[in-house]
């Protein structure tokens, strides 16, 4: 299947502000490649900010990124849009990408990469969606589920917006049982077909589409998502958390209005990286109350 890639050069400083103003700006997963994650990538001092789509980028789009780049003071660079064929991505820069260790003993691959000897092993092909593992949000996420799942008895584990899979990856290749759900079918299927190449099935590690959280409760839940979306999402997340919710996606000026929307949780652990935040919380009461009402 065709699809359009939308790459934008930036200024390594400026790439993490403006992929995230981006992504909020068109609700999309904006992916940054520079020489870390690539074997092969841009100039030194230059990252490449990619976005992928199933359409033609739409005026509206173009303009939403034009706005973003007036932002960070960049107005002058350019936004290349072109329609890629499946089977040149799979053979393009695509090829380039290295394994990363994403926390302490977790290394994330591409299925073309030799099995690493790291305690956790997870294959990610990098497709359509959003988690190769290179962006801040998801290691900070990654450091807190070790942290939090790590050599204890089975649990139960939500991973909301889990976008390629990768964290319900780790989640599953920790012992533990995950439901992974995420509002982009595309990265649903990227996620379905992660699984083979971890050796699991859609019965053992349960991806599915949906913008909703689900009714079950479950002891450990996980959202990666855009601040706004954390915060919309707040009571449900809530409500079906037994133990701890693990949160990143917030930048540091954010944190405060998101952590408001989940009175009766206090954090336990707090994590940053560069200007994003992740926390565990842990509840302080047993009623949970509708802070967004
Ligand atoms: C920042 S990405 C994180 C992906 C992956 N979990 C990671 O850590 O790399 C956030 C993902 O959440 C998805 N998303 C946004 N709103 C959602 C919602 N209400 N329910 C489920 N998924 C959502 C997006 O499509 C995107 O794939």
């Amino acid at each position: 299947m065709s699809h359009w890639s939308v790459e934008i050069e930036t200024p390594v400083e400026l790439a993490d502000w403006l992929s995230w103003l981006i992504a909020e700006q068109l609700d999309a997963a904006v992916e940054i490649q520079d020489e870390e994650t690539l074997t092969r990538g841009p100039e030194p001092d230059l990252c490449r900010l990619l976005i992928r789509s199933e359409e033609e980028p739409s005026p509206a789009w173009v303009k939403g990124i034009q706005a973003c780049l007036i932002e960070v003071g960049c107005a002058d660079a350019p936004i290349r849009s072109r329609l890629e064929e499946d089977e040149s991505w799979r053979l393009g820069w695509r090829a380039f990408f290295r394994p990363t260790e994403v926390a302490p003993s977790v290394i994330v691959r591409p299925p073309w990469s030799e099995a690493s000897d790291a305690e956790v092993d997870v294959v990610i092909d990098p497709g359509m969606a959003f988690g190769t593992g290179t962006h801040a949000t998801t290691q900070l996420a990654a450091q807190l589920i070790v942290q939090t799942l790590k050599g204890i008895p089975k649990k139960s584990v939500l991973d909301q917006g889990c976008g390629s899979g990768i964290l319900s990856l780790i989640v599953a290749r920790l012992g533990h049982e995950v439901v992974g759900i995420e509002i982009d079918p595309v990265a649903t299927r990227s996620a379905i077909e992660n699984l083979p190449l971890n050796g699991f099935t859609n019965e053992e590690v349960d991806f599915r589409s949906s913008d909703q959280v689900p009714d079950d409760s479950f002891d450990i839940v996980i959202a990666n998502i855009i601040a706004p979306v954390l915060i919309d999402l707040s009571n449900d997340l809530r409500r079906v958390c037994q133990e701890k919710i693990i949160l990143s996606g917030m930048l540091v000026d954010q944190e405060e209005s998101v952590l408001k929307t989940y009175a009766g949780w206090q954090v336990e652990e707090r994590m940053t990286h560069g200007e994003w935040v992740g926390v565990i919380l842990t509840r302080t009461e047993e009623v949970v109350e509708d802070s967004n009402s």
